[in-house]
């Protein structure tokens, strides 16, 4: 196949392999080393709302204890110069970036609130990013909250921004909603272009010997690929923006069955961690001689054909439980992943 080339937000991609926001996409030689290696667009690692406003409650808090400085004055002054440095490197390299590359470069905040960091996405469209990706992540912990005033964050934050910017927005989003469909479904027409499934949680561990709180792996595996392949293909038929996957894409062949269940593009960081860059170079030639074998000429001709609208069999990806397999259930008889 010789056209690879896709949309995702609008922008025109020369194919469908992004470089995922993670510390590969933080420095300028980072991103021309997977520009040179093939990628279709790059998202910078996200600038964390969480690590903004923590330097600043500790800052605020050692000069207040230390009578250098008046509380208020901290938050006037300091705190808006502490914001700006952070920030200014930040736009610096999205210029840079913008400068020396010629797919296209898109911001990525992480943030929790609609609060402290909500002018800074107007910086990052004047600064030239070609779009801005919002990484939201809020896990419920609290009981007294109930799953609407939770998902509430989420409408605050798009409509904020929707407001600030021109450059298109995506959302990327855990898997961890009460309704998920019902979700994505308002936030899809809220003026967002796109949608990223799912982002990559921090998740904790247990070392049973030091009775100690570890993390547990940071990179995914490629079994971790089918919570985001199930809601790519139940939700790309059915939402107002594009769908991107993101999770456990680690080959050709998941990038191809991403895109048979609807995504117009992947997202990916693990398998880059694990094989180098020079994997997004051997997916693509895995995706074009399966597209030429299939006698597929482009992306749109096979993306989405096994959505769930689109299959004959939308039963499939609806299907959570395990009646029929585990009557007949051989380890031998079902690939190593379920096991
Ligand atoms: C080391 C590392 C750092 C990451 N940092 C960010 C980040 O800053 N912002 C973000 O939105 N996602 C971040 N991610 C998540 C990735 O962008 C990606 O969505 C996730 O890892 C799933 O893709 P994968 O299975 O290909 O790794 C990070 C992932 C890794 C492994």
């Amino acid at each position: 196949m010789k056209n690879t080339a896709t949309s995702w937000l609008g922008l025109e991609l020369r194919n469908p392999v992004i470089a995922a926001s993670s510390g590969l996409t933080e420095h300028l030689p980072g991103l021309t080393d997977l520009e040179k290696n093939g990628v279709g667009a790059v998202v910078l690692k996200s600038l964390f709302e969480e690590e903004i406003l923590l330097d600043i409650d500790n800052q605020m808090k050692q000069m207040a204890s230390d009578s250098f400085i008046y509380p208020e004055t901290v938050e006037f002054y300091e705190q808006d110069e502490r914001i700006r440095e952070h920030a200014m490197q930040y736009l610096d390299l999205i210029r840079s970036a913008k400068k020396e590359l010629s797919v296209p470069v898109i911001a990525s905040i992480n943030c929790v609130t609609a609060e402290n960091w909500i002018y800074f996405p107007r910086e990052i469209e004047l600064a030239g990013a070609d779009a801005l990706e919002l990484n939201v992540f809020i896990l419920p912990t609290d009981t007294r909250r109930t799953a609407q005033e939770s998902e509430s964050v989420y409408f605050d934050i798009v409509q904020q921004v929707c407001k600030l910017v021109k450059i298109p927005l995506a959302l990327k989003i855990s898997p961890y909603f009460t309704n998920l469909i019902s979700f994505a479904d308002q936030i899809s027409g809220m003026g967002i272009q796109g949608m990223v499934l799912f982002n990559r949680s921090y998740n904790p561990d247990i070392d049973i010997e030091k009775l100690e709180i570890t993390s547990a792996g940071v990179l995914s595996t490629p079994a971790d690929i089918y919570n985001s392949l199930r809601w790519i293909a139940i939700l790309s038929s059915r939402l107002k923006c594009d769908l991107a996957a993101s999770s456990g894409i680690h080959d050709g062949k998941a990038l191809i069955k991403q895109i048979l269940a609807g995504a117009k593009a992947v997202q990916i960081a693990s398998a880059i961690y694990k094989n180098g860059p020079g994997i997004i170079t051997k997916m693509l030639e895995e995706l074009s001689e399966w597209a030429q074998q299939k006698k597929f000429d482009s992306i749109e001709q096979f993306r989405g054909m096994l959505s769930q609208s689109k299959t004959g069999n939308p039963a499939a990806y609806e299907r959570v439980q395990f009646m029929k397999y585990f009557r007949g259930y051989h380890p031998s008889a079902m690939p190593p992943d379920y096991i």
